[in-house]
């Protein structure tokens, strides 16, 4: 079994990968936690809840920040439908989290399996940087840390520079980035590019029939709008779901180790991870960037998770 712990601003698409990460029978998830950004703190503990039950699993949720660091929390309902979830009517309230701060978590639970745990998040990176920031050596405990975020190249999904959860909070990127934690960083450039699924490709997801393939299908109603209209995809694409498959099997995509830095400006400055490809900087290379992936392994790997 490997140890993950997920860190996840849970709305439809990552509550696929919280479904992949929970079914598969040789990953064992020793916590969630949670953090504001596609939808506010609150609801997403509940999706977060929600999906764990559905998946019949008893791993501990945990509440985390329900802002950035420093800036206000902007959230992405018209993406992902109001409750995240593609407002198809699940009762995503009423459920309990784990008591305790979500940075106490995350702290506890890398030091608890210092060396033999995998950290994923699928979010902002508030969560992470403060637990980094309260005990700088977590850096080291952890075996690997999967980031969905950023772009390795390309336009942003947020503004044309930047993808989501970097933008929301980039003071946090760039103090997880600096960190020296060894980072995949899987950005929204192998979402668009291996990860979409046209109505056809959905159907032949749901098709299989059990109640998990219908549900990752489902929820993803408001995102396939977005996704076709705004950011002019044949379908809706899986972010999160694609960078819990690299974390899952880390031979599913190529990589490339670049210097990466994160900007904190505003507007078409704000949220940027600048990607050194060809070592202007002078900088060592501190991150391992996604540069392509199989996208028949990830959907093979999915359909067989939700079947
Ligand atoms: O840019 C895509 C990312 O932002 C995904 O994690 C999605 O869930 C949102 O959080
Ligand atoms: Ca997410």
């Amino acid at each position: 079994m490997r140890k993950f712990v997920i860190d996840t601003d849970t709305a439809s698409d990552d509550a696929v990968a919280l479904v992949m990460a929970l079914q598969h029978p040789e990953i064992d998830v020793r916590a969630i936690t949670v953090v504001a950004g596609n939808v506010p703190l609150g609801q997403a503990v509940q999706n977060a809840l929600y999906t764990v039950e559905l998946c019949a699993a008893d791993t501990p949720v945990f509440v985390g920040c329900d802002k950035p660091l420093l800036r206000g929390l902007e959230t992405a309902e018209d993406v992902h439908g109001n409750d995240g979830m593609g407002d198809i009517g699940l009762p995503l309230h009423g459920r309990q989290p784990a008591s305790g701060h979500a940075v106490d978590s995350l702290r506890s639970v890398i030091r608890a399996n210092a060396g033999d745990i995998t950290l994923v998040t699928l979010g902002p990176l508030t969560n992470v940087a403060l637990a980094l920031s309260l005990e700088p050596d977590l850096a080291d405990c952890v075996e690997r840390c999967y980031v969905m975020g950023g772009i390795g190249s390309g336009h942003g999904n947020v503004t044309p520079t930047a993808e989501f959860n970097i933008w929301v909070d980039p003071e946090a990127a760039r103090i997880v980035y600096e960190s020296g934690m060894p980072i995949t960083m899987v950005g929204w450039d192998i979402s668009w590019k291996y990860a979409t699924f046209d109505a056809k490709q959905a159907e032949d997801i749901r098709g299989i029939g059990t109640p998990l393939a219908q549900f990752v299908v489902d929820i993803q109603s408001t995102l396939t709008e977005y996704a076709i209209e705004e950011s002019h995809l044949p379908g809706f694409d899986l972010p999160d779901p694609i960078t819990m498959a690299v974390a899952i099997d880390p031979s599913i995509a190529e990589y490339h180790d670049y210097r990466v830095d994160v900007t904190t400006g505003d507007g078409l400055e704000r949220g940027i991870t600048v990607v050194d490809v060809l070592g202007a900087t002078g900088n060592p290379p501190q991150i391992r960037v996604a540069v392509s992936a199989d996208r028949e392994a990830f959907v093979a790997m999915l359909k067989q998770l939700v079947a």
